[in-house]
């Protein structure tokens, strides 16, 4: 099956046409054609995504990259459906791309699918063939919109058992690093200061409290944590860079290190044996290096997705639509209104 997947959820323009083969648990992907435009300069300058902006580049880009994939795969011939992230996301950004999908759909007579952003993350994983996922498992979803822990009973039976009170993971990377005045997004400048201050071995005098690591429960809270280094930042008065690289090191460690104990307990409490990661912030090293020494402590089978999925694209979403489609054949031929959902959960 061929699918043209669109991802408009925040500040990334992505159409991707993806070949699907196989059945769950063993599904294979060979992407056809794939373009990705970033809009991180043109927010830089508000230290965030606006909405407004996003969605004004969305409508502009989307007819650009739809030429482009076409021209690599060969036109559409084929495609047997058109998948379009209907949230969680910005709604104004999310808007586009359905609208965007709804047309494409009228115009080649195609049917068009939603698909729900953190399914996207939560099955990016499948695009590297691998053994099969043993079941009960634990996704880790973490991004600059969510950070969930979610239990996988099978690939169509999973629930969030934790989840952020307030910040993401991400958002507090993104936060940090406007305090210290790095460019948006910060998680991967705050994780390039973190390890230049790791690398040089130097103590640090500076501990940043872990948010709800010993809490009973699987949720999370990332606000306090930037509230504590904004007091350090302003106790500390103008910094070198030096400096900028121990907040980092100190505020990466407690937010990685609440991510990693709160997941131990819950694969210890639901007795799973798989861990699935995903969303932008699996792109971080260090997590990254935690996740392994994990996996090597609890002999885990531990899924990161391919770095190049790590954060948003269109192949995801076209992975997701997959999985929907084997798991419920039939929504294919049900019709819907598509609306974009802000909020949508799991
Ligand atoms: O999944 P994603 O692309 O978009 C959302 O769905 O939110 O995630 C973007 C988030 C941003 O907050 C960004 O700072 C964070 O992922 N991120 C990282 C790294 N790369 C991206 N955070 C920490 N370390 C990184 N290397
Ligand atoms: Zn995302």
């Amino acid at each position: 099956m061929k699918i043209l997947a669109i991802e408009t959820s925040c500040d990334e323009t992505a159409i991707c046409i993806l070949e699907a083969t196989g059945e769950l648990p063993e599904p294979h992907f060979k992407v056809l054609g794939n373009s990705l435009l970033s809009q991180i300069h043109i927010h830089q300058d508000y230290g965030g995504v606006y909405p407004m902006l996003a969605k004004r580049e969305h409508i502009k880009n989307l007819p650009v990259l739809l030429e482009k994939i076409l021209e690599e795969a060969g036109g559409m011939e084929g495609v047997d459906v058109i998948a379009v992230t209907a949230g969680p996301g910005l709604e104004p950004a999310l808007w586009t791309g359905i609208e965007f999908a709804k047309d494409l759909g009228e115009k080649w007579k195609k049917p068009v699918l939603p698909v729900n952003h953190m399914h996207g993350h939560m099955f990016s994983f499948l695009f590297e063939p691998s053994e099969l996922v043993k079941f009960p498992a634990l996704a880790l979803l973490v991004s600059g919109g969510h950070t969930e822990i979610v239990l996988m009973k099978s690939f169509k039976d999973y629930e969030i058992i934790g989840k952020t009170r307030d910040d993401a993971v991400g958002e507090a990377f993104d936060k940090v690093a406007r305090l210290l005045d790095l460019p948006y997004p910060g998680g991967p400048k705050i994780s390039a200061l973190a390890d230049m201050h790791r690398q040089k071995g130097l103590a640090s005098e500076i501990i940043f409290p872990r948010p709800m690591i010993n809490t009973d429960d699987f949720d999370f809270s990332y606000s306090g944590l930037k509230t504590s280094v904004l007091y350090t930042i302003k106790k500390l008065g103008v910094l070198n860079e030096e400096k900028k690289e121990e907040i980092a090191h100190a505020f990466e460690d407690a937010a990685i290190e609440v991510l990693i104990e709160k997941t131990k307990r819950a694969l210890d409490k639901f007795g799973a044996s798989t861990l699935i990661v995903g969303g932008g912030v699996s792109a971080n090293r260090y997590l990254q290096e935690r996740l392994r020494g994990l996996a090597l402590e609890l002999a885990l089978d531990l899924r990161l997705p391919p770095p190049a999925l790590t954060t948003d694209n269109a192949i995801m979403i076209g992975i997701g639509a997959y999985v929907a489609i084997l798991n419920h054949p039939k929504i294919l031929g049900t019709t819907r209104e598509i609306t974009a959902q802000g909020n949508l959960g799991i």
